[in-house]
């Protein structure tokens, strides 16, 4: 099998989950690019720290020029963050002539013209999927899957850190203090958190995400940003009394001929769908004039989401290097050996139509314990009709299961009159 080798420049939070995802899942990728890519390079701050993945001898390294001067490596992943040296290092490797995946968001957002640029002289590619959104496919939704549409609108949560503090703020009364501490246990925040929570973080992303939906050039002091550092107890407790979420918006709206671009917090509706995006999740609405409203909605942050953004950039640059590799196949990710089961288990909403008199409950219950179906909640929604409705929600249970013991109940034709409805309850 032919070998693409790859290296890293920096083993943190994203470099951590890019190994992960690579040991974890290297059969799937092998037989996906019909390549074995291997880590030849890995530089690192630290030589000597503890790292839970096994490297050769040899692979680490403290020194930048034997990863960006390696012959034998193809593609260079620059995860270290920051604009300064990781700049000069992409740049050196680009015209060493290797492809470029990045997660840096400060790096492509200052410099991006002159980033392509070169690359298109040097003819190598560069994809930068984890910049923005985390695991969210946001780059390659907006470049290749809208490409026939013109963006109207793009209005987004995507920093994971506020968001996680906003929602721990709202919903379980936290100070924002503590809540900032839990962000970056989590591993959401920025090593110095300051640009997640006064906005920057945000303006880099939402250069980014203008730069490909409207194709201009904009710059990221360019746009105005405010962070969430002046949101009190006060407004949250407003937010709540009156229906509305507090959230950190990133908005690019055209105008006729011009480009509205801020980023705010906002108070929006609880009935927006931007409302219900919680925790360190993120969302991206965006309008195209074909395809219409839009949104994205995934895990912003994090270790091995945003190392499965830089994954799939990598597997896409080596399945563009490998014009050979599975021409005119159909398009899946993976090839796996699975039992078709049809539905397993869940739990149910059921309402069946009974007669109201003693002991009709009791019948029910009975009937559905023997079958091992346990009820999470029962109601009876009327009184003195000749049949009511009782509704049960039931915990876990396999649908054969209850298959059965609703084969039963329908034998019980003196109480039960019908099996009305069956609805799955999904996060119950
Ligand atoms: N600090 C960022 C966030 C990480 O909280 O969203 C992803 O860019």
């Amino acid at each position: 099998m032919a070998v693409i080798n790859i290296g890293i420049l920096g083993l943190g939070t994203v470099g951590s989950g890019v190994m992960n995802i690579f040991q974890e899942n290297r059969e799937r990728i092998r037989e996906y690019t019909g390549v074995d890519i291997q880590t030849k390079k890995v530089l690192v701050r630290n030589m000597s720290k503890p790292r839970d993945t096994f490297f050769e001898n040899g692979t680490l390294t403290a020194d930048p020029q034997e990863v960006l001067n390696d012959p034998e490596i193809d593609i260079i992943v620059e995860l270290m963050g920051g604009i300064e040296p990781a700049f000069s290092y992409v740049l050196q490797a680009i015209e060493n002539g290797k492809h470029i995946v990045t997660a840096n968001k400060a790096l492509i957002a200052t410099h991006y013209e002159e980033l392509f640029k070169t690359a298109s002289q040097n003819g190598v590619e560069i994809r930068f999927e984890g910049s923005v959104g985390g695991g969210i496919p946001v780059i390659d939704t907006i470049t290749a899957r809208l490409a026939g549409n013109r963006i109207d609108e793009i209005v987004g949560i995507i920093n994971g850190t506020t968001n996680y503090i906003l929602t721990r703020m709202s919903k379980d009364g936290m100070g924002f203090e503590e809540a900032l501490k839990l962000a970056q246990d989590k591993g959401f925040a920025e090593a110095d958190p300051t640009s997640d929570l006064n906005g920057q973080d945000v303006s880099f992303k939402l250069a980014i995400l203008a730069a490909i939906s409207f194709g201009i050039g904009i710059e990221q002091k360019d746009i105005p940003y405010e962070g969430i550092t002046k949101i009190a107890e006060d407004e949250i407790s407003y937010a709540m009394e009156s229906g509305y979420t507090v959230k950190l918006l990133a908005t690019a709206r055209k105008r006729e001929d011009k480009l509205e671009i801020y980023v705010h917090p906002t108070l929006i509706p609880n009935h927006h769908p931007l409302a219900a995006v919680s925790n360190e999740f993120n969302a991206l609405f965006i309008r195209g004039n074909a395809v219409g409203e839009l949104m994205l909605y995934g895990k912003g942050a994090g270790s091995l989401p945003t190392g499965s953004a830089v994954v799939g950039d990598i597997l896409d640059i080596v399945k563009l290097k490998r014009k050979s590799a599975k021409t005119g196949s159909r398009p899946i990710a993976n090839k796996e050996d699975l039992r078709i089961i049809g539905e397993d288990t869940g739990s149910y909403y059921i309402r069946l139509q009974v007669i109201d008199e003693p002991g009709v409950l009791g019948a029910i219950t009975t009937v559905l314990g023997k079958n091992g179906i346990s009820i999470a909640s029962v109601s009876q929604q009327a009184l003195g009709q000749k049949d009511v409705p009782v509704i049960f929600v039931t915990h876990k249970v396999k649908r054969e299961k209850l298959d059965k013991g609703l084969e039963e109940l329908r034998e019980l034709k003196d109480i039960v009159k019908e099996v009305a409805c069956i609805l799955r309850v999904e996060g119950y």
